[in-house]
């Protein structure tokens, strides 16, 4: 991805999350300076496989895991300033050395006890079925312009003011919604105390940084989580969350420009994925969804829940494409189809005698729409120890060929397992 004319690179899922975006992000990071997250918070859970150890990071970006390259939380980013360090901690334990490479942007808006107290209390959030992190109310305090950034931990004063306004407000809510747990403004502050002496040397001005570094020539790479049909704007709506996952969010929450950026990779599973409710229109039944579940380890790397599986969605991928500008797409869990005989892959939704193939606004016309398939055969060979295009079983390669023709979008990479070298189009 990273040439002489390609040196700003963005990184995106493009269904609905863990499409393996930690393990691209950690390829490509061999070749990048810097590597920057730009949105959402510990809602994530990026699954690094190296071989003999395996991380599963929430908010660090995944090129932390390379010596030498600097990392940054953009201002996207909710930061929450204790699973930052538990998660510090756990690399450092590791042997991943993190000290001074990673900056968090001091624009970043903190996640505090309230929000995750308010994510799971609310029966809003449990029919959203959020990841329960406090994602969501860390961002309404944000776009309401009440919340608490990283550069006010410098102003005790005016922390002690905004955490107890915010405090008031959260207990209103909490309160309205008729449950008798409260948030304390007096506990939260003296943990953020506790926690700004090590946070604060890592905070700067990121969209500066990360400017100077692209006008010095240097390979950053944007680092996406979740996927577009999550973001706030383009996705599922309701059924989303609560920041701009797509690429335009990559521009407006690192602090650069949109026309800095060289070039979108598109990261896709060859099949379907969602965890938490809204709507699936490929969703599999079982027993198919549970051999995918088993075969891919289908199960959320930040809460555990079992993700819900389907096939390949054109429809969705080919939108996903247009509203992030995808130049190039990675297809990942190539080898999780190995043992299927046939594989289907949607090329349109049925709904009242017509066949659609844009992904519509509104969502209740997916719950009863028929997709319809596209059935291919399946390879039913092992492809983890392929690293060449060429050498994929004839099958196989008339999938990825007829995906890649209908995403419109050419594929770059295809991830056959799920260690650091199990993947073809590197060297391309
Ligand atoms: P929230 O981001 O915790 O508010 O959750 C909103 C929706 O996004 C829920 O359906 C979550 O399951 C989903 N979600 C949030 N983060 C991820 C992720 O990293 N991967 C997949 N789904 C996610
Ligand atoms: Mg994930």
């Amino acid at each position: 991805m990273f040439t002489n004319s390609h040196r700003t690179v963005v990184v995106v899922g493009a269904q609905w999350g863990d499409e393996g975006k930690g393990k691209l992000v950690d390829v490509l990071a061999e070749r990048a300076d810097w590597v920057v997250r730009y949105q959402g918070g510990a809602n994530a859970g990026h699954t690094v496989d190296l071989g003999d150890v395996g991380f599963v990071l929430h908010q660090i970006p995944s090129g932390i895991l390379h010596k030498g390259v600097r990392c940054a939380i953009g201002n996207g980013v909710v930061l929450d300033p204790e699973t930052l360090f538990t998660e510090i901690d756990g690399l450092v334990a590791d042997g991943v050395d993190v000290e001074g490479r990673l900056y968090v942007s001091e624009r970043a808006h903190l996640v505090l006890s309230y929000h995750k107290l308010i994510d799971a209390e609310s029966s809003h959030s449990l029919s959203l079925g959020t990841t329960g992190r406090g994602i969501g109310p860390a961002y309404e305090d944000k776009i309401a312009r009440r919340g608490v950034r990283v550069l006010d931990l410098r102003d005790p004063e005016r922390l002690r003011d905004l955490v107890t306004r915010n405090t008031d407000h959260a207990n209103a809510y909490l309160a309205s919604i008729g449950t008798s747990k409260r948030a304390d403004a007096v506990a939260t502050l003296e943990q953020l105390e506790k926690l700004a002496p090590r946070l604060l040397p890592l905070a700067d001005d990121v969209g500066l940084m990360i400017h100077r570094a692209i006008k010095s020539g240097a390979a950053v790479l944007l680092e996406g989580a979740q996927g577009s049909l999550l973001d706030v704007d383009h996705g599922t709506y309701p059924f989303v969350t609560s920041s701009s996952t797509t690429s335009g969010g990559a521009a407006t929450g690192t602090g650069i420009a949109p026309t800095t950026i060289d070039a979108v990779l598109g990261v896709v599973k060859a099949y379907t994925t969602r965890v938490g409710t809204g709507p699936l229109p490929t969703e599999m039944d079982d027993p198919m969804a549970e051999r995918i579940r088993s075969l891919g380890n289908e199960f959320g790397a930040t809460t555990g829940r079992p993700r819900r599986c389907g096939w390949f969605d054109a429809i969705v991928v080919r939108y996903a494409s247009r509203i992030n500008g995808l130049t190039d797409v990675a297809v990942t869990k190539l080898d999780v189809l190995d043992t299927l005989d046939r594989i289907a892959v949607c090329t349109g939704y049925e709904y009242a005698g017509d066949v659609h193939t844009e992904f519509p606004s509104d969502i209740s016309m997916l719950d009863r729409v028929v997709p319809r398939y596209e059935w291919m055969e399946g390879w039913q060979q092992p492809t983890g120890d392929v690293r060449r295009l060429e050498d994929l079983p004839a099958a196989a390669r008339a999938y990825v060929d007829r995906l890649q023709e209908l995403i419109e979008t050419r594929i770059t990479y295809v991830s056959v397992g799920t260690r650091r070298d199990q993947i073809i189009g590197l060297d391309d």
